[in-house]
């Protein structure tokens, strides 16, 4: 591994950012303190919050993971299309649907300039390449960057601004999928063949992300010259996450899918990529929504994601797994509650 992403703190197992509850600064301290390394997600906080939470993490090893924008949608009306079809969804859930909106950035040069003033260690970039100007602005400030990528093409655009290093996410990985080309993602690679393709294209250390459901797929990347393994959904149920009370639910029926309980939880068995609830290919637990919706969700990330999120809210409110995004990855049903250093040491067995 370079001494540039070693200095920074990067250990043999990652935490995934997780944006959306999850991640939590205590998850990321507890990550260091059992001698992983986690990164706090900026995604869709406002800067104050991911200014606070830098304070917290300050002191142990920590990245900071940024969305960068996605490009103006060329056509509105795919959108619209769409929030008519989730009408049954509104009066379901006594919500009115926003207007469309197409204007979210998430705050992206605050952010950037909040990690190069943090100097923070480790940043990562999801859902794009960023702008070589934050890059050099992140570089020169002492932050060792990396940006997350599906193919070896994405690996060649993010090369190009020079980070220090390139996450390669596979199909298997749980969440969004920070793939630049949403209409040809099919979400059906695995870890070891992103790692290997993008490994091709350069000699930056390359961190191996998805599907980890235990300690022989750790172990299996890190010889195939993985500089980390990044993993999200195993950490989910960790007693430091601040995974909805729903999910965890829905984490733990799915992962006993067949029995009583799973269908009692009304959870269907599998995972599935969609973009039914933010316009970005995700890969999340099958459930109504994702049954309802997946065929006919367009692409147009944020959009999508501001147009479902009274959906979501309200669903979270009752309890209701049934409309949530169950982000999770195809290990999911490995997993485990517990504190995050258990987890750490379970993925090291
Ligand atoms: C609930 C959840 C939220 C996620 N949020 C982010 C995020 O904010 N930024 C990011 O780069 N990746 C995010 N990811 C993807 C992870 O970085 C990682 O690629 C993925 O978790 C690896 O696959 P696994 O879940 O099978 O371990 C998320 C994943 C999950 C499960």
């Amino acid at each position: 591994m370079s001494t540039a992403l070693r200095a920074a703190g990067l250990a043999d197992i990652t935490v995934a950012p997780m944006a959306g509850g999850p991640t939590t600064p205590a998850l990321v301290t507890g990550a260091a303190r059992a001698g992983a390394v986690g990164f706090l997600a900026a995604g869709y906080k406002t800067p104050a919050v991911v200014e606070d939470e830098l304070r917290a993490a300050a002191g142990v090893p920590h990245g900071l993971n940024i969305f960068v924008p996605s490009p103006p949608l060329a056509d509105p009306r795919p959108i619209e299309h769409y929030r008519t079809a989730l009408q049954p969804e509104a009066d379901r859930y006594e919500i009115d649907l926003p207007p469309v909106r197409v204007d979210d950035d998430d705050f992206f040069a605050d952010k950037v300039q909040l990690a190069a003033a943090y100097a923070v260690p480790l940043v990562s970039f999801a859902f794009g390449v960023p702008d070589a100007e934050s890059v050099r602005l992140l570089r020169g400030a002492g932050c060792a960057v990396l940006i997350t990528v599906t193919s070896a093409r994405e690996a060649a655009e993010a090369l190009a601004v020079e980070p220090d290093g390139l996450v390669a996410q596979a199909g298997t990985a749980g969440g969004h999928a920070s793939t630049t080309n949403p209409a040809g993602y099919t979400g059906t690679t695995t870890a070891a063949e992103v790692l290997a393709s993008v490994r091709a294209m350069t000699e930056l250390p390359v961190v191996a992300a998805g599907g980890t459901a235990g300690p022989a797929d750790v172990r299996a990347l890190l010889r195939a010259g993985a500089a980390s393994v990044q993993c999200g959904t195993w950490f989910l149920l960790a007693d430091e996450a601040g995974t909805r009370p729903a999910h965890r639910t829905a984490l733990v029926a799915g992962s006993a899918a067949g029995t009583a309980a799973g269908t009692a939880a009304g959870t269907a068995a599998g995972t599935v990529v969609t973009r039914a609830f933010t316009g970005q290919p995700a890969r999340a637990l099958r459930n109504r929504f994702t049954e309802a919706y997946s065929e006919i969700a367009p692409i147009g990330y944020p959009a999508v994601h501001h147009l479902t999120a009274p959906i979501r809210a309200a669903a979270a409110a009752r309890g209701d797994a049934q409309a949530l995004n169950l982000w999770a990855g195809t290990g999911y049903a490995s997993i485990r509650p517990g504190p995050v250093a258990d987890l750490v040491a379970a993925l090291r067995d």
